[in-house]
């Protein structure tokens, strides 16, 4: 049983992410980087530039998340960037043709679904994807309240994933502490993405290892 654990910088200090950044380094295992553009979600944050900037910090994974309505003109800008995988929202449309894009690129790629999408969508991109990232809560924010009617949706997509013998981790994002953790983790939940619970809880890489350890107890129940 593995978890993957991604920090997100969304609730880091924008002001000192290298240094924040490198106090997760070796207790996480991805960082995860939500990319907003004020019009799929409202609020803004950061774009290529930053990765780029990241990057010359750490040789971390990079799961970027882009939460912006047009992903197909940036995914170049990312790979460029440093980015290792990239994340679209199934919501934006034509991800099919997104996720081939991005595999030609070299990145590693994901498709999310928000709280209120149903699961229908990505069966058909299973096979195809690295990633298929569950939010569990509305995307924008960080701080926001786990919504756990999405237990379901994780439980239902953790099973196909494994009766079609696909490779795609199961990706959770928003209010992840360690409890909520451990329930996505028990309806199937691989990779956890945390902002709050380890951006304001220091020593953050003791916040990483609770986190950790709450997944694998939840993955094994
Ligand atoms: C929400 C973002 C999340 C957010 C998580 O739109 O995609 O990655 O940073 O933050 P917390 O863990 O505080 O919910
Ligand atoms: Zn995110």
């Amino acid at each position: 049983m593995s978890v993957w654990i991604a920090p997100s910088v969304l609730s880091a200090d924008f002001g000192s992410l290298a240094t924040d950044v490198a106090q997760v380094e070796s207790d996480a295992d991805w960082l995860h980087i939500d990319v907003m553009d004020g019009h799929f979600v409202p609020n803004l944050t950061v774009g290529p530039p930053v990765v780029a900037s990241l990057r010359k910090h750490t040789s971390m994974f990079f799961d970027c998340h882009l939460m912006i309505d047009n992903p197909a003109d940036y995914l170049l800008a990312f790979k460029e960037s440093g980015a290792d995988s990239c994340t679209v929202h199934l919501e934006v449309g034509d991800t099919a043709r997104l996720v081939d894009e991005m595999h030609e690129l070299g990145l590693k790629a994901g498709v999310a679904i928000n709280p209120d999408t149903p699961v229908d969508g990505v069966m058909d991109l299973i096979h195809s994807v690295d990633l298929l990232l569950v939010m569990t809560v509305h995307p924008g924010f960080a701080g926001q309240e786990f919504i756990s009617a999405v237990l379901d949706k994780i439980a239902i997509l953790r099973e196909e994933r494994d009766r079609r013998g696909a490779k795609a981790l199961i990706e959770v994002d928003g209010g992840i502490d360690p409890l909520t953790a451990k329930e996505a983790a028990r309806a199937g939940a691989e990779v956890f993405v945390a902002g709050t619970s380890i951006f304001s809880s220091p020593p953050y890489g003791k916040a990483c290892r609770q986190l950790r350890e709450a997944a694998l107890e939840g993955s094994t129940a």
